[in-house]
């Protein structure tokens, strides 16, 4: 994910008049998002169009062949799409200016409009079951290594970080017990953070991207677990005198593969849908702590010092302009015998974009970077993964994500 959608931080600013004009560009920003969720379709649309034409220039006798089933893929593409579309209003809905009329829809440009098919896809692989062996690849690998350095319990080592920072109510579970707490950087819609805070942790996620805060919004707060038998937060909703298709409460079927036709196995691998969310979101254990903040990770953190007891950068540490001062961030933000766990690989998300800065290291050097800040390193493994990716194309995406642990001394 690029960054046209950066939510610029105020706290940079002292003069009024500038806050104002701020202000107005982050609603301006925030309008244009919401403008191209009510765009996906006619852009989609448009696609499904240009392949239905493309099939007018297959041979009669070859059409004979294919018999209705080209006819027929491309009614189902555009049902779909209408689908994807309703999914989209509903995420968008709480965000709108009040209106009763129906939505200018008018196509996004072409970067937002990826952003919002990448969104459909980032909730195939954060909130279905489709995308659980994704998530499995390195979820397991993180919990393990969070149980194993910041138990919840009150030990020795979540003692020894304390010793040195008071602790905050939010992470206080009761007396002789602490919850540390956790920062998630780049959190996208919002699983991991959740997954998390279900073990008990008290979880902050941070994220710059309106498309992925409205995504993680919906989900967090107002969806139900598509397998659930019983609805009883919907009908609660419901008793409420609150509209389902206006607020919520519902799970979806989305189709995140219809947006690409080429490695596709079969018109039915293309028009899968897949069940949104997976788990049941609006449940919450006891002493559930769960935030999301908005903004820019280094504006929002780096006035934080000595703040957290972990930070999992997921997929995340090559989201930045210059990674050495993610490092930097990453270590200040830490409390003293905090530990900083990371898994991705390195695909340097500015690297081919025009005007801004990309600071490219090779994982030797970002070691090293690390090593010069002051971290320990107490863990270093290789694996094999994939992001977003449809398991069943002809062409499939590999990394090999480094899966790291490292330790701020006391
Ligand atoms: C590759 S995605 C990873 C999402 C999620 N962690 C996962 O593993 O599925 C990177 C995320 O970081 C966010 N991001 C990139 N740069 C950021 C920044 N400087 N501050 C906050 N969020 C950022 C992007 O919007 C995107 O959601």
């Amino acid at each position: 994910m690029k960054n046209d959608d950066v939510i610029e931080n105020k706290n940079d600013y002292d003069c009024e008049e500038e806050e104002d004009d701020d202000d107005e560009i982050e609603k301006a920003h925030l309008l244009n998002v919401l403008k191209s969720f009510q765009g996906y379709g006619l852009m989609q649309l448009r696609q499904v169009a240009k392949w239905e034409e493309s099939y007018t220039h297959i041979a009669p006798d070859i059409l004979n062949v294919l018999g209705t089933s080209l006819d027929d893929h491309i009614q189902k593409l555009k049902f779909a799409t209408g689908m994807n579309q309703q999914f989209l209003d509903f995420l968008i809905y709480p965000h709108l200016p009040k209106s009763t009329s129906e939505p200018e829809r008018v196509i996004p440009t072409e970067w937002n409009g990826g952003k919002v098919r990448s969104t459909l896809l980032q909730f195939m692989r954060e909130w279905s079951k489709e995308g659980e062996s994704e998530r499995n690849q390195s979820f397991p690998l993180i919990f393990k290594a969070i149980d194993e350095y910041l138990p919840l319990s009150l030990q020795d080592t979540v003692n020894d970080i304390h010793s040195s920072s008071s602790l905050t109510d939010s992470s206080k579970q009761d007396e002789g017990t602490y919850r540390p707490k956790i920062l998630v950087p780049g959190a996208g819609l919002g699983r991991l953070c959740f997954d998390l805070a279900m073990r008990g942790y008290s979880v902050e996620g941070n994220e710059f991207s309106y498309f992925m805060l409205i995504g993680s919004n919906a989900v967090l707060n107002r969806m139900i677990c598509a397998f659930s038998e019983d609805a009883t937060d919907y009908e609660k909703k419901q008793d409420a005198g609150i509209s389902e298709d206006q607020v919520g409460w519902k799970n979806w079927t989305i189709y995140p593969f219809i947006h690409n036709a080429a490695n596709q196995v079969s018109w039915e691998n293309m028009l899968r849908t897949v069940a949104i969310p997976d788990v049941h979101c609006t449940k919450f254990p006891d002493n559930w702590s769960l935030s999301m903040i908005a903004g820019e990770f280094l504006q929002v953190y780096l006035p934080q010092p000595e703040s957290f007891d972990g930070i999992v950068t997921h997929f995340f540490i090559d989201t930045a302009n210059n990674i050495t001062e993610y490092i930097r961030c990453i270590y200040s933000t830490l409390k003293k015998g905090g530990y900083w766990i990371n898994y991705g690989p390195l695909l340097y998300h500015y690297t081919d974009i025009d005007g801004e800065l990309s600071v490219e290291l090779p994982l030797g050097e970002v070691l090293k970077v690390a090593k010069y800040f002051g971290f320990e390193m107490l863990s270093h493994s290789t694996h094999s993964s994939t992001y977003c990716a449809d398991h069943n194309s002809l062409m499939s995406t590999r990394y090999t994500s480094h899966f790291l642990v490292f330790r701020r001394p006391k």
